[in-house]
């Protein structure tokens, strides 16, 4: 049985949200809100209980898990050298949806870190994410809180959806705002390096580092079984839905006439088929049917907010191939192509 427990983000309940943090504390599993994507929850320090996330989501042994903190000084309880650039990226952007990755204290478990000698560290801005970590007294690990594979939940029904009845309790805060997965910056080297991008852009560090910044290539090694990819997780299959996804790339109009293009052949060849498209196209559709709009190109943080609930709203409605048009690559449009053309398989045609 998995307990629902329900936290007003504005009004929050402590004696009820207490209830979440004594089942952490006891060992168990809780999937929470955070201003990213929802988390799975357990004590970090506990090897016995992150074994259980692992089982939960059926993730490989070998992805790591981020370990999120309350406040800055519960750091010093993961890791012995607090390098400078910590310092640096977190007074810009923690609270928030930025995960660094520094060398692991002794009290860190292999468990976490899948035997790296490193540990991801983040500090959520959500106030459910961080009363919960204050109320545990211990630092959370949390993956995204659906099964490995799956597009990352964005609300507490996207979590039963996938892990009902194998978790202990979720707590619902309503949809998360960003959408997406935090940020992940590898700061062990001379230079920071973005193992996957977030809401917090590579334009946002390169201002902040002076250009100082290097970005880890997925593509190169996604889906390789040579090479060793510098974040363990970016090699497995993510965030796709059943149906088989297509991504257009392209200057909009002609990626959305590309797109109705092949929608239609696929819809008179039999299969069911939708389309991702955006408000500033929609038009160009004229009136095929399963068109749906994931957000204004105008406004990416609502396409980023939409991607992962749409992919799952569109495989509920049973369709078995999605046509989606690519927006533009840059600020949080990169990490929102990221999830794209993963969750495709890197199935891109360029219009
Ligand atoms: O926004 C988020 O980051 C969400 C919320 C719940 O905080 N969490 C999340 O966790 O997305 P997960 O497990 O789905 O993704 C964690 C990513 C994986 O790509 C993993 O390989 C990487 O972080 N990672 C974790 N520890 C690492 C380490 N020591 N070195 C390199 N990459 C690491
Ligand atoms: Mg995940």
């Amino acid at each position: 049985m998995t307990i629902l427990i329900k936290i007003d983000p504005d009004a929050i309940e402590t004696d009820k949200l207490r209830q979440a943090a004594d089942i952490i504390t006891g060992g168990g599993l809780v999937a929470f809100p955070t201003e990213t994507v929802y988390g799975l929850g357990a004590n970090a320090f506990d090897s016995k209980a992150l074994e259980k996330i692992f089982k939960a989501k059926g993730r490989p042994q070998d992805n790591p898990l981020i370990l999120h903190i309350s406040e800055f000084e519960d750091i010093r309880r993961l890791t012995n050298e607090i390098p400078q650039m910590a310092r640096k990226l977190s007074a810009a952007f923690w609270p928030g949806p930025m995960t660094l990755v520094m060398k692991k204290s002794d009290s860190v478990p292999y468990t976490a870190t899948a035997g790296l000698d490193t540990v991801a560290i983040r500090m959520p801005s959500h106030p459910v994410a961080a009363a919960l970590i204050r109320l545990a007294g211990v630092p959370v690990a949390a993956p995204s809180a659906n099964i490995s594979g799956a597009p990352s939940p964005t609300n507490a029904d996207h979590v039963l959806y996938d892990l009902d009845g194998r978790i202990d309790a979720v707590v619902d805060s309503g949809s998360t705002n960003v959408g997406l997965e935090s940020t992940v910056i590898d700061i062990t080297g001379d230079r920071p390096v973005i193992l996957r991008p977030g809401a917090v852009t590579r334009e946002q560090i390169e201002e902040l580092t002076a250009g100082l910044i290097e970005v880890a290539s997925e593509s190169a090694s996604a889906g390789r079984s040579s090479g060793t990819p510098r974040s363990p997780g970016v090699k497995y299959r993510h965030y796709s839905p059943k149906a088989s996804l297509m991504i257009i790339e392209g200057e909009p109009d002609r990626a959305a006439e590309a797109a109705a293009g092949i929608a239609s052949k696929f819809m008179t060849a039999g299969k069911k088929t939708a389309v991702m498209a955006t408000d500033e196209t929609l038009d160009t559709y004229g009136g095929i049917p399963g068109v749906y709009s994931m957000g204004a190109r105008s406004n990416p943080s609502i396409i980023a907010a939409n991607i992962f609930s749409l992919l799952r709203k569109l495989d509920n409605f049973g369709y078995e191939v999605i046509i989606a048009e690519s927006v533009e690559d840059k600020g949080l449009g990169a990490a929102i192509m990221n999830r794209m053309n993963k969750a495709s398989g890197y199935n891109i045609i360029k219009a």
